[in-house]
């Protein structure tokens, strides 16, 4: 995993809530994503949650009142933010909703909200019930929030703890951590909207035989991730992948790579996109004398006689489109991969093509890449995808201002 908050020092305030069960998880996966995590807890909070499971988990001192003779000066308020690269209030209750909304400094954690400095981004995560949600004295104070830039995360629809169903839920973990990790990320595609494939496609022989290959998905998944987080409005159409739906973004997801084409032109046809991302590892033939039924072995001499028909090809009808997005393509090759690639990048008349060693990097968590493009090609060392992801939207991002 990247540790993308590393050297980030997060204030983690938790108010009262069921949601603060979800912290535990958040609070771990802060601490491996590098950041240094300070815990300051409202009194409510602590009737959900101990000060010692999250002292443990945090590694940290946990505070919560505003008289704390531990700090030196006895300004915990002054000193916690300060201190803070970000301030997130997770679950954030309606009460404390209220509170920032107004200003209000009757405890610790709506005082150092209040004295924090304006350079240092305040997230929330609204968690309570469905009808609290919708209650227009809460409505009016989640605009207040937001026209003062507080960030406000979620809530999400569902199941709620009160046996109700609706808006109100909290953020899972994992989503909160993604939502904290796009806050720092500099915003270089914002207004964007990106097209990206990814996966394999699946080619069936038969209801239940098909020809694939061993793309996981991931490097796909990650660069729309970065995509996203980077502030583009991104689309992502998925062949088969054990991957989970994506937070943040829509994904349409497909079998074949005829899908795969019919799906792309569908969505550039109905939306404008300024980049299309082809990283799937699109077959580039399927059956053409599939069977409608499964075949059956019938004796030893009695092969089946498969029959080949190419597929589109989706990247180069995109790069030849009368108005075409800027295109990235891929290149998965076994060996001369950067005579392969510089080759493959004139073939599909596209400026920026990513070669990477198929064998080396499908299914992997890590990989590296070289970049191709009119000036020759760069070389993105290895690392983790998401990092790698990263990087290669920061050069597309440079590449279309
Ligand atoms: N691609 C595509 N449609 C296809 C085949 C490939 O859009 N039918 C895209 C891939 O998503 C990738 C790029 O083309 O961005 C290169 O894919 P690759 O399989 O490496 O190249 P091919 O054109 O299939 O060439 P070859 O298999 O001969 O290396």
């Amino acid at each position: 995993m990247s540790k993308r908050l590393a050297g980030k020092k997060i204030v983690l305030g938790l108010t009262g809530g069921v949601a603060c069960y979800k912290i535990a998880e958040l609070t771990r996966a802060l601490g491996k994503a590098g950041a240094n995590v300070q815990v300051v807890m409202t009194q409510a909070a602590t009737q959900f949650i101990t000060p010692v499971t999250m002292q443990a988990l945090s590694g940290n001192t946990v505070y919560l009142d505003q008289w704390d003779a531990r700090v030196a000066n006895n300004m915990p308020h002054i000193d916690l933010s300060r201190d803070a690269d970000l301030i997130v209030i997770a679950p954030c209750s309606t009460d404390f909703i209220f509170k920032l909304a107004h200003g209000a400094c009757d405890d610790l954690l709506s005082t150092l909200c209040v004295a924090r400095p304006a350079s240092v981004p305040l997230l929330v995560a609204p968690a309570m019930n469905v009808e609290m949600w919708q209650n227009p004295a809460t409505q009016r104070n989640v605009a207040q929030l937001k026209s003062d830039g507080i960030q406000v995360l979620g809530p999400a629809a569902g199941d709620q703890a009160c046996g109700e169903t609706g808006m109100g839920r909290m953020l899972e973990a994992d989503q909160l951590l993604a939502e904290i990790i796009a806050s720092i990320e500099p915003k270089t595609l914002a207004g964007k909207r990106l097209l990206i494939t990814a996966g394999p496609t699946f080619e069936p022989i038969d209801p239940v035989r098909g020809i694939t290959n061993l793309s996981s998905g991931k490097m796909g998944y990650a660069i729309a991730q970065a995509a996203w987080e980077a502030g583009a409005d991104v689309t992502l159409i998925s062949g088969p992948t054990a991957l989970e739906a994506p937070y943040g973004f829509s994904r349409i997801q497909v079998q074949t790579a005829q899908q795969m084409y019919d799906a792309v032109m569908v969505q550039l046809s109905s939306n404008h996109s300024d980049v299309f991302i082809g990283v799937a590892a699109v077959a580039d033939w399927h059956v053409a004398n599939a069977s409608d039924q499964k075949i059956k072995k019938t004796c030893d001499t009695d092969r089946p006689q498969l029959q080949f028909a190419l597929n589109p090809d989706i990247l180069a009808n995109v790069a030849a489109l009368p108005v075409a997005p800027y295109c990235v393509g891929f290149a998965a090759e076994s060996e001369n991969l950067l005579q392969y690639g510089t080759a493959k990048r004139l073939k599909k008349n596209v400026p920026l093509l990513v070669g990477n060693i198929g064998h080396a990097t499908f299914g992997k968590d890590e990989n590296e890449l070289v970049l191709f493009d009119a000036n020759g090609h760069t070389h993105l060392p290895r690392a983790d995808k998401q990092t790698l992801a990263r990087q290669l939207i920061a050069e597309i991002a440079a590449r279309i201002q």
